[in-house]
């Protein structure tokens, strides 16, 4: 399938850093997760090693493996959970690789403030992805890598978390400020998108983050 059209469409709405991050999603050789790492502000954080991930996934259950149903990991680092829930989705395809993987892909979305761990984990599932079709050998339309790219750039979101609104409109409300004005204080609030994915069209609308 070509998607040429939908990227081209989709990229002359995006604004300037949203192109910028688009250009710099990247394939890595091989999927570069750490399960330790010294990149927050005390110095030291610990990443979820695999076995762990997927007992938590597991707890879960089946929805996860629903294209349907929305997944959000608030504090995403460089992509454990994101990369581990995508693998898993991919792994139930039998047909329509093209189409089923990009839903599979729509519906996960990641916050991370750390802006060096948000480019790796866009990286990760870039490289997932890739790896993924050229492994199992799966044939694909060049154009496709720029629709992943797309989703990617619209999922993964450089942003603080935030569910603690003590008071007003956003009393209770949980949601997602722009990075790096978040850290300053100001406190600009994201919207997600929500992809619509069928044969005939690839199209997306964005939405107030509530969760
Ligand atoms: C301990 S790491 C875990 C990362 C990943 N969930 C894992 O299990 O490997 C926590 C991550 O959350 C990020 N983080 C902490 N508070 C956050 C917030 N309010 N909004 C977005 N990210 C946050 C940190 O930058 C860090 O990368």
């Amino acid at each position: 399938m070509d998607f040429s059209s939908y990227v081209e469409n989709i990229k002359s709405k995006f604004k300037k850093e949203q192109l910028k991050t688009f250009d710099f999603i990247v394939c890595f050789d091989k999927l570069n997760l750490a399960s330790l790492g010294s990149n927050d502000i005390e110095g030291y954080q610990v990443f979820t090693p695999e076995h762990i991930v997927k007992q938590m996934v597991e707890a879960i259950g089946e929805d996860v493996l629903d294209f349907n149903k929305t997944i959000l990991e608030p504090t995403s680092g460089d992509g454990a959970f994101t990369t581990y829930i995508l693998r898993k989705r991919l792994d139930t395809i039998k047909n329509d690789f093209e189409a089923e993987s990009l839903k599979a892909l729509s519906t996960i979305y990641s916050i991370e403030m750390d802006k060096e761990l948000i480019i790796k984990q866009r990286n990760n599932i870039f490289t997932l992805i890739k790896l993924y079709v050229k492994e199992n050998k799966i044939e694909v339309d060049e154009s496709y890598f720029d629709m992943v790219k797309c989703i990617i750039t619209t999922n993964f979101l450089w942003a603080m978390f935030n569910t603690d609104n003590k008071e007003g409109p956003l009393f209770g409300i949980s949601v997602a400020y722009k990075m790096p004005n978040a850290e300053k204080g100001d406190l600009k609030l994201l919207d997600f998108p929500v992809w619509n994915i069928t044969k005939e069209n690839v199209t997306y609308h964005e939405e107030g983050v509530e969760v």
